[in-house]
């Protein structure tokens, strides 16, 4: 099992090119499930969670072929209707095939996502939402087993309870083929939600409300395979903000979508660092980052939950007292006690963190506990004194591209060392 071995502190300079966005080209993967053909996604990052989606679709039949950047998903062969429990337990996003399968071949039977370490992640509100169109749903042996009652999904409305990126996604992708209209009430307005509506729209989908709460969808009898070019990942162009932010540095990231990341420069613009926005580029001067942060997690366009744990991060070195909020995942702090280890001073007080600014972080052994909290171990493990270990890196693996090469390129003193074998 690979492990981080981190020398700091250090400080970092020039520039980094961002890549595709995972949570944005899972769902697009998903849903070349929706037609027969080849479909060909640009831009897509190589990743094990992309990897483990690409395992999904060949298990159905499809053929998945990478070229250079892109993918090339022919569904013109897929019979199965499955997606096994044995792929879903690695990645929930698994669960994004339920609604092309169900809408297209008339049955799906997906294994429920497994625990995760921050608490429940229910999918009540994907199956709700393959109800109101129409579909019998039921639970059997760990698995979502639901059924389409005629050679189509029928229209319906749904209000969600709670803005959820993946039940949009999911309802949505069932939505385009169903007869009738669908409206969706409360929807998720991310970037990747937005771009999966736009890709289906240009494969013959019709959608309106793109972007905002209220999706209209008004059914279609087929669509064309996609052909589309994933956008930039939002939250590792904000880690790499993080990054300059904690160690007091200038950096530039490339190959981003400033609109999508307003909330992330905000609060970092309030502790101090400066900024230079370009159309597809963003320049930032972490040398000035002194004062304490508040951020409150939101639905976009509030500020994202996948940019807490690194914020957290750079929190630890900021004078004063910070307080990160946590109202999608009230229990997402599990990278808390290993950031302790460094030495940073954290009090958890209901889903609040309270961050009392220190002087200095010195190195330790830590361990990586998912995705974005082994970010926040990297980021404090670079601006601590001394060396810092980082364990069970195969949750950076899932969702940030070789980023101790990128970092490295930076003058970051990282590398990645192998482990003792998993047990
Ligand atoms: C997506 O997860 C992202 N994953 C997550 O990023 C991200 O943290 C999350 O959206 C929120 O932004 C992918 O895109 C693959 P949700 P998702 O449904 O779709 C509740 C990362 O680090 N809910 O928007 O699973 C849920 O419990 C990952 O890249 C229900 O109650 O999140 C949560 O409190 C981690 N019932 C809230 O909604 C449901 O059926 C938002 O979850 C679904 C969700």
């Amino acid at each position: 099992m690979d492990r981080f071995l981190i020398h700091g502190p250090c400080t970092l300079s020039g520039s980094v090119d961002v890549s595709g966005a995972k949570n944005a080209v899972l769902p697009l993967m998903a849903a070349t499930l929706l037609s027969r053909g080849v479909s060909r996604i640009r831009n897509v990052p190589n990743l094990r969670d992309t990897r483990t989606m690409g395992k999904v679709l060949e298990t159905l039949g499809a053929q998945v072929t990478r070229e250079g950047d892109s993918l090339i998903i022919d569904s013109s062969g897929v019979v199965g209707v499955e997606a096994p429990y044995e792929l879903v337990k690695t990645m929930r996003a698994s669960v994004y095939v339920l609604g092309p399968l169900l809408s297209a071949m008339g049955t799906a039977k997906v294994s429920l996502p497994g625990g995760c370490a921050w608490g429940p992640r229910p999918i009540d509100l994907h199956l709700k939402g393959m109800e109101m169109l129409g579909a019998q749903v039921e639970l059997e042996g760990g698995y979502v087993v639901a059924k389409r009652p005629g050679s189509r999904l029928r229209g319906g409305t749904m209000d969600f309870s709670t803005s959820s990126v993946g039940a949009t996604a999911n309802v949505l992708m069932a939505a385009v083929l169903a007869e009738g209209h669908t409206v969706l009430e409360n929807a998720a307005r991310e970037p990747e939600v937005a771009q999966l509506a736009e890709a289906l729209v240009a494969a013959g989908a019709k959608i309106d409300g793109i972007g905002s709460t209220r999706l209209s969808i008004e059914g279609v009898k087929e669509i064309a395979p996609l052909q589309v070019s994933v956008i930039p990942d939002r939250i590792e162009a904000g880690t790499f903000l993080c990054a300059a932010a904690i160690l007091r540095s200038k950096l530039k990231v490339n190959k981003v979508r400033p609109a999508h990341l307003g909330a992330t420069i905000d609060v970092l613009q309030s502790c101090g660092c400066s900024f230079e926005i370009a159309s597809d580029a963003i320049e930032i001067d972490g040398r000035e980052a002194d004062r304490a942060l508040n951020a409150v997690t939101r639905p976009f366009p509030g500020f994202p939950t996948d940019m807490q744990a690194q914020t957290m991060a750079v929190a630890t070195l900021l004078e004063g007292i910070s307080v990160l909020t946590e109202t999608i995942y009230p229990d997402r702090f599990t990278h808390v006690a290993e950031l302790r280890r460094l030495g940073a001073d954290i009090r958890l007080d209901g889903n609040s963190a309270v961050v009392k600014g220190v002087a200095q972080l010195s190195g330790a052994p830590v361990m990586a506990t998912d995705l974005r909290a082994s970010a926040a171990l990297i980021l404090a493990g670079l601006a601590a004194k001394g060396e810092t270990l980082v364990d069970r890196i195969y949750h950076i693996d899932r969702g940030y591209e070789q980023i101790e090469e990128k970092l490295a390129r930076l003058g970051a003193k990282i590398e990645r060392i192998p482990g003792p074998p998993t047990p």
